[in-house]
């Protein structure tokens, strides 16, 4: 699947190409095996250009789990063991959010790579340190922005830039289920930045302003709901609702074009896209008198492209594994990590003035 641009050479320290035999592979590690982390663990180890030696937890029942499943991988209790080992190029972290930037910072000092979990921080100064770190020691630094991979949003991406949906006019995104409440991240740190990673892949650019409204109903301070504007300038418009209290699941996420427009159910597994050939064309010669406006509908054919099945993971995996052996720079490098962790600080101040317009 072609995702973004692999083509931009990245400085970063090249780890050994693979042989046939498999000896001179990237050597990696994952750190944080909860409830995201084995899915890591289970993608990297079924990769073929990469040998997953380590896994760590501090939780000694988490390393149980995944030694029941992969015998052969390393275990280790202290993220310090897999930093001090030479052969590790590259680490994986999928652990709580507040210690995304220590762990991340240590593995670049250490010289490794890094792929971690989004967000790729939690405040803006964090991220720009990271990324900062990450160029100066010609390193990779990857967010897992895991719809970014998807075959569903790589074309809707397709679709954008081809111009078949012509002028984006507003998009409309709705994430909301009971949701695994987080200990230390609000809703919109934990849900949005998927929806912002997505339309930062198909925009290429961050709002100018964000507005966000929230409400924090189990307890804790901490928002469970919330809705966040954002304004792309240009008439572009789009809204999230993230939500970890609702009795239903949906995944929707509604691109309306001046041409056409695309609908896109992440919970459908047959037609997860569509596409509305269908619109307003409002014509007349004087703009100021409605009456002599003609308002055309087009209601034309609907259709859904077909989709491969890969998992959007899988292509992560792949992803990072071609930065480490050819240079490549992802479409979530540390550059698209902090692009989001700007927009999620502005609707976090926004959230704390009651839904004040934040300039980015
Ligand atoms: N990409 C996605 O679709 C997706 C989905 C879910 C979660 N996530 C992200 O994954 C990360 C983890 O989320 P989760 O839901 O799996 O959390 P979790 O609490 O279930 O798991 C985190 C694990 O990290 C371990 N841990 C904490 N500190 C550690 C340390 N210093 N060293 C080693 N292990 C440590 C904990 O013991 C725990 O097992 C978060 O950043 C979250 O945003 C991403």
């Amino acid at each position: 699947m072609a995702v973004g641009s692999l083509t931009r050479k990245h400085p970063a320290r090249l780890a050994k190409r693979s042989s046939p035999r498999g000896c001179d592979l990237p050597q990696i590690a994952v750190v944080g095996l909860g409830y995201w982390g084995p899915n890591l663990v289970r993608n990297f180890h079924a990769q073929p250009g990469c040998r997953l030696k380590t896994c760590c937890d501090v939780d000694a029942r988490r390393l149980d789990a995944v030694h029941a499943d992969y015998p052969a991988i390393g275990l280790c209790a202290d993220a310090g063991e897999i930093l001090a080992d030479p052969q590790i190029t590259a680490v994986v972290i999928a652990t709580p959010v507040a210690t995304h930037f220590p762990l991340a910072k240590a593995a670049l000092l250490a010289g490794k790579s890094v792929l971690i979990e989004k967000p790729l921080t939690a405040n803006v100064a964090q991220a720009e340190e990271l990324v900062a770190l990450a160029d100066e020691r010609g390193l990779t630094l990857m967010v897992d922005h895991t719809f970014i991979y998807s075959p569903a949003v790589a074309r809707i991406k397709q679709l954008v830039d081809s111009g078949e949906l012509g002028e984006l006019l507003f998009i409309d995104s709705v994430r909301i289920n009971l949701g695994l409440i987080q200990p230390d991240v609000n809703v919109v740190w934990d849900l949005a930045p998927h929806d912002l990673s997505i339309v930062d892949h198909l925009l290429g650019r961050l709002p100018r302003s964000v507005s966000a409204f929230g409400a924090a109903h189990a307890g804790r301070g901490q928002e469970d709901v919330a809705y966040l504007n954002l304004d792309f300038g240009d008439g572009l418009i789009a809204n999230f609702h993230v939500n970890w209290l609702s009795p239903v699941k949906l995944r929707y996420t509604r691109l309306g074009g001046s041409r056409k427009s695309v609908v896109y159910n992440d919970l459908e597994t047959a037609e997860k896209i569509k596409v509305y050939d269908s619109g307003v064309d409002v014509r007349g010669d004087d703009p100021d008198s409605r009456r002599q406006r003609l308002v055309d509908y087009r209601t034309g054919d609907v259709w859904s492209p077909h989709l491969s099945r890969e998992e959007p993971l899988a292509r992560v995996a792949e992803q990072f594994i071609e930065c480490l052996t050819r240079g490549v720079r992802p479409p979530s490098d540390g550059q698209a990590g902090l692009r989001i962790v700007r927009v999620l600080d502005a609707a976090q101040r926004s959230l704390r003035a009651r839904g004040a317009r934040v300039e980015l």
